[in-house]
């Protein structure tokens, strides 16, 4: 009996059914919501607090006529902005009435209806990045009313916490949207400052490695206010050893993606590929009211989505780099490897790279290709097209900041 009744404890304090909000349990996130990378749109990107109900209809509308959403693409996310300054009487968040006249449930059935899941944000402090009402010491209020918006995604950020400590924001968070009872995919955006792969992984289905993402290939914006954004490249960069703590359900965030934005068609293919490559979420973050047909081909790209949405779920890695030129590769659940070449220079390279000289070995996931004993099949996955076998040196010409990523089939 006695056993039964700690049992019963444990089950309890596991899902999080006691009301408080303070946190004294391993966070109870709803498991298996997010198994690949999930893919979607984010409108901080491009629209900051911009944001209205026309856009959000014409982006669902559009995720769907473009192609996006047969390619994968299914969350619409709503980022900072979407609320009005302050709660109402009862301490709810209130959807402004400005910017979405036909209230927020309608907007998020509006979604359901085109077959997509529909996201918002709020932010673990006080207030939000954009100073509108944070969750602190509303997080089961605010988890019981995204239940009822019937919302599928929550970015949940790190601004205006200070004196918080973030396991345990976010595990409070976790908690409670459990207790609310609706899955909800639930996004962890503290930036990297605590370490969030470390204890992530029973709290939410991933978390930001890094401070916010630029539009630019390998640059350092600082902010007036004395922080700063960073170009893909930087971010893809910036935490070497966290790839061990990435996978199916708990995924290392690299940011909503700036394709379509301010870079050229090179460097967001290479954007693109890296984002693949490191199995990250594939989160646009473009106006597809205006995307090029470029863009559009660029963001789905099956081959290059079949690498990040890959069952085995490991985060890919930088294989080598001489001269400017980069290799990255990642191990594919079918004994595949994804090999992608990244001229990172400002000047074009020639690529002469002998497969047999160049083993790869993945230490952390225990994957090797040892081409002196297996020759692969290669195929190139941005022009579609078979590329030789690793017998031969892979020679190619590669213009500055471009890729070539390649499939390579035992
Ligand atoms: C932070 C986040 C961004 C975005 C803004 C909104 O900077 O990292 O992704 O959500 O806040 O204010």
């Amino acid at each position: 009996m006695k056993k039964i009744i700690a049992l019963f404890v444990l089950s309890i304090s596991y899902f999080g059914f006691s009301q408080g909000n303070t946190h004294t349990q391993a966070g109870g996130k709803f498991e298996g919501l997010a198994m690949t990378p999930p893919m979607g749109w984010n409108s901080w990107n491009t629209f900051a607090t911009n944001i209205d109900e026309k856009l959000v209809k014409e982006t669902a509308d559009i995720m769907v006529s473009s192609g996006m959403a047969a390619a994968g693409y299914n969350y619409i996310v709503l980022d900072d902005g979407w609320m009005t300054k302050e709660r109402n009487a009862n301490g709810d968040l209130v959807p402004d009435p400005v910017k979405f006249p036909s209230g927020m449930k309608a907007l998020v059935e509006y979604v359901h209806s085109k077959g997509l899941k529909f996201g918002l944000y709020n932010c673990a402090g006080t207030q939000t990045c954009a100073g509108y009402p944070g969750t602190r010491g509303y997080e089961y209020q605010d988890a019981r009313f995204y239940a009822k918006l019937e919302i599928d995604f929550l970015k949940y950020d790190w601004c205006n916490t200070k004196g918080i400590t973030a396991v345990e924001a976010y595990t409070t968070m976790s908690n409670a949207l459990k207790t609310a009872g609706r899955p909800i995919v639930f996004s962890l955006c503290e930036w990297g400052d605590n370490q969030p792969w470390e204890w992530g992984k029973p709290v939410g289905n991933l978390w930001r490695i890094s401070g916010d993402i630029y539009p630019c290939f390998d640059c350092e914006f600082k902010h007036p206010e004395n922080w700063s954004s960073w170009g893909f490249m930087k971010i893809a960069e910036m935490r070497k050893d966290i790839r061990k703590y990435s996978g199916p359900d708990h995924w290392n965030d690299f940011d909503m993606m700036e394709v379509g934005n301010e870079m050229n068609d090179t460097e967001d293919k290479a954007h693109f590929s890296i984002w693949c490559m490191m199995a990250s979420p594939l989160v646009a973050g473009n106006d597809f009211r205006k995307m090029s047909k470029e863009t559009l081909a660029i963001l789905t790209n099956k081959e290059l989505i079949a690498v990040n949405q890959d069952k085995l779920g490991i985060q890919g890695f930088k294989h080598s780099a001489e001269d400017g030129l980069e290799v990255w590769v990642k191990p594919l659940a079918d004994g595949s490897w994804a090999v992608t070449f990244l001229n990172r220079s400002e000047v074009p390279k020639k690529i002469n790279f002998d497969w047999k000289k160049n083993p790869i070995k993945d230490t952390d996931f225990g994957y090797e290709a040892d081409f002196s004993k297996t020759v692969f099949k290669l195929k190139d996955l941005w022009k579609n097209k078979e590329a030789g076998t690793t017998k031969k040196n892979f020679v190619s010409d590669l213009a500055s900041h471009d890729v070539i990523t390649l499939r390579l089939t035992p």
